[in-house]
Protein backbone atom coordinates (compact mmCIF):
# COMPACT_ATOMS: atom_id res chain seq x y z
CA UNK A 1 0.00 0.00 0.00
CA UNK A 2 1.10 3.20 -0.76
CA UNK A 3 2.26 6.08 1.63
CA UNK A 4 -0.60 8.92 2.05
CA UNK A 5 -0.91 11.90 3.79
CA UNK A 6 -5.01 12.87 5.20
CA UNK A 7 -5.75 15.85 7.16
CA UNK A 8 -7.16 15.53 10.90
CA UNK A 9 -8.77 18.35 12.75
CA UNK A 10 -9.02 17.74 16.55
CA UNK A 11 -12.31 19.60 17.18
CA UNK A 12 -13.22 21.97 19.70
CA UNK A 13 -14.95 19.39 21.88
CA UNK A 14 -11.25 18.05 21.87
CA UNK A 15 -9.17 20.86 23.10
CA UNK A 16 -11.50 21.92 25.84
CA UNK A 17 -11.33 18.61 27.28
CA UNK A 18 -7.26 18.37 26.73
CA UNK A 19 -7.80 15.34 24.62
CA UNK A 20 -5.10 16.50 22.14
CA UNK A 21 -2.29 14.38 23.83
CA UNK A 22 -4.29 11.42 24.09
CA UNK A 23 -5.73 11.85 20.58
CA UNK A 24 -1.94 11.65 19.29
CA UNK A 25 -0.91 8.72 21.11
CA UNK A 26 -3.89 6.67 19.57
CA UNK A 27 -2.59 7.93 15.92
CA UNK A 28 0.80 7.36 16.66
CA UNK A 29 0.22 3.78 17.87
CA UNK A 30 -1.66 3.01 14.61
CA UNK A 31 1.81 3.79 12.60
CA UNK A 32 0.90 7.14 11.67
CA UNK A 33 3.22 10.11 11.76
CA UNK A 34 2.29 13.72 12.61
CA UNK A 35 4.33 15.85 9.84
CA UNK A 36 2.37 18.65 10.32
CA UNK A 37 0.42 20.38 13.45
CA UNK A 38 -0.88 23.32 14.58
CA UNK A 39 -3.61 24.77 16.81
CA UNK A 40 -5.76 27.41 15.22
CA UNK A 41 -8.88 28.97 16.26
CA UNK A 42 -10.82 29.09 12.98
CA UNK A 43 -13.08 32.15 11.89
CA UNK A 44 -16.18 31.72 10.78
CA UNK A 45 -15.73 31.92 7.23
CA UNK A 46 -12.96 29.35 7.35
CA UNK A 47 -15.31 27.28 8.91
CA UNK A 48 -17.82 27.57 6.14
CA UNK A 49 -15.17 27.24 3.32
CA UNK A 50 -13.99 24.47 4.82
CA UNK A 51 -17.26 22.80 5.18
CA UNK A 52 -18.59 24.20 2.22
CA UNK A 53 -19.33 20.58 0.23
CA UNK A 54 -21.77 19.97 3.06
CA UNK A 55 -23.46 23.61 2.59
CA UNK A 56 -26.71 22.09 1.43
CA UNK A 57 -27.08 19.67 4.78
CA UNK A 58 -29.25 20.99 7.36
CA UNK A 59 -26.60 20.57 10.14
CA UNK A 60 -24.41 23.13 7.75
CA UNK A 61 -24.86 26.09 10.16
CA UNK A 62 -24.82 24.10 13.57
CA UNK A 63 -21.79 22.71 12.30
CA UNK A 64 -20.17 25.78 11.41
CA UNK A 65 -20.70 27.36 14.43
CA UNK A 66 -19.32 24.20 16.12
CA UNK A 67 -15.98 24.82 14.54
CA UNK A 68 -15.28 27.96 15.67
CA UNK A 69 -16.26 27.54 19.00
CA UNK A 70 -12.96 26.98 20.21
CA UNK A 71 -9.32 26.55 19.57
CA UNK A 72 -8.81 23.44 16.85
CA UNK A 73 -5.85 21.37 16.13
CA UNK A 74 -5.30 21.24 12.35
CA UNK A 75 -2.73 18.14 11.66
CA UNK A 76 -1.24 16.10 8.47
CA UNK A 77 -0.97 12.23 8.93
CA UNK A 78 1.41 10.48 7.33
CA UNK A 79 2.03 6.93 7.01
CA UNK A 80 0.60 3.54 4.60
CA UNK A 81 -2.78 3.98 3.69
CA UNK A 82 -2.91 7.07 6.05
CA UNK A 83 -6.20 7.85 4.84
CA UNK A 84 -8.64 4.12 5.83
CA UNK A 85 -6.20 4.02 8.78
CA UNK A 86 -6.84 7.45 10.18
CA UNK A 87 -10.50 6.40 9.33
CA UNK A 88 -11.02 2.89 11.28
CA UNK A 89 -8.70 4.37 14.04
CA UNK A 90 -11.32 7.75 14.34
CA UNK A 91 -14.53 5.40 13.65
CA UNK A 92 -17.97 6.50 12.25
CA UNK A 93 -19.15 9.59 12.24
CA UNK A 94 -21.99 8.89 14.91
CA UNK A 95 -20.17 8.01 18.19
CA UNK A 96 -23.25 5.67 19.02
CA UNK A 97 -22.23 3.30 15.51
CA UNK A 98 -18.16 3.98 16.51
CA UNK A 99 -15.95 0.50 16.78
CA UNK A 100 -15.05 -0.01 20.39
CA UNK A 101 -12.04 1.66 20.98
CA UNK A 102 -12.08 3.83 17.96
CA UNK A 103 -11.13 7.95 19.36
CA UNK A 104 -15.09 8.61 18.60
CA UNK A 105 -16.22 5.76 20.12
CA UNK A 106 -14.36 6.67 23.76
CA UNK A 107 -14.21 10.20 23.80
CA UNK A 108 -17.16 11.47 20.92
CA UNK A 109 -20.20 13.57 22.74
CA UNK A 110 -22.80 13.46 19.92
CA UNK A 111 -22.55 13.08 16.01
CA UNK A 112 -21.89 16.95 15.91
CA UNK A 113 -19.41 17.08 18.34
CA UNK A 114 -17.44 14.11 17.37
CA UNK A 115 -13.73 14.97 18.54
CA UNK A 116 -12.26 14.57 15.24
CA UNK A 117 -12.41 15.09 11.46
CA UNK A 118 -10.43 13.17 9.02
CA UNK A 119 -10.33 13.13 5.30
CA UNK A 120 -12.06 10.49 3.10
CA UNK A 121 -10.36 10.07 0.26
CA UNK A 122 -7.11 11.38 -1.50
CA UNK A 123 -8.52 14.06 -3.46
CA UNK A 124 -10.02 15.39 -0.36
CA UNK A 125 -6.94 14.79 1.36
CA UNK A 126 -4.91 16.84 -0.71
CA UNK A 127 -7.77 19.68 -1.02
CA UNK A 128 -7.99 19.69 2.84
CA UNK A 129 -4.50 19.78 3.42
CA UNK A 130 -3.40 22.72 1.18
CA UNK A 131 -6.97 24.14 2.82
CA UNK A 132 -4.63 25.04 6.06
CA UNK A 133 -0.67 23.90 5.41
CA UNK A 134 1.78 25.53 3.43
CA UNK A 135 4.15 22.55 1.60
CA UNK A 136 6.81 24.16 4.01
CA UNK A 137 4.95 23.22 6.62
CA UNK A 138 5.08 19.73 5.85
CA UNK A 139 8.03 17.99 7.54
CA UNK A 140 7.55 13.98 6.88
P1 LIG B 1 -16.79 15.40 9.95
O1 LIG B 1 -16.03 14.15 9.70
O2 LIG B 1 -16.03 16.56 10.47
O3 LIG B 1 -17.53 15.83 8.60
C1 LIG B 1 -18.74 16.55 8.58
C2 LIG B 1 -19.31 16.69 9.95
O4 LIG B 1 -20.68 17.02 9.98
C3 LIG B 1 -19.25 15.37 10.66
O5 LIG B 1 -17.93 15.07 10.99
C4 LIG B 1 -20.18 15.59 11.83
O6 LIG B 1 -19.52 16.15 12.94
C5 LIG B 1 -21.14 16.60 11.24
N1 LIG B 1 -22.44 15.97 11.08
C6 LIG B 1 -22.75 14.95 10.28
N2 LIG B 1 -24.07 14.65 10.42
C7 LIG B 1 -24.56 15.51 11.32
C8 LIG B 1 -25.84 15.69 11.87
N3 LIG B 1 -26.87 14.91 11.52
N4 LIG B 1 -25.98 16.66 12.77
C9 LIG B 1 -24.93 17.46 13.12
N5 LIG B 1 -23.69 17.33 12.61
C10 LIG B 1 -23.52 16.35 11.73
Amino acid sequence: MATERTLSIIKPDGTQRNLTGKINARFEDAGLRIVAQKRIWMSRKQAEGFYAVHAARPFFGELCDFMCSGPVVVQVLEGEGAIAKNREVMGATDPKKAAPGTIRADFALSIGENTVHGSDAPETAANEIAYFFAQTEIVG
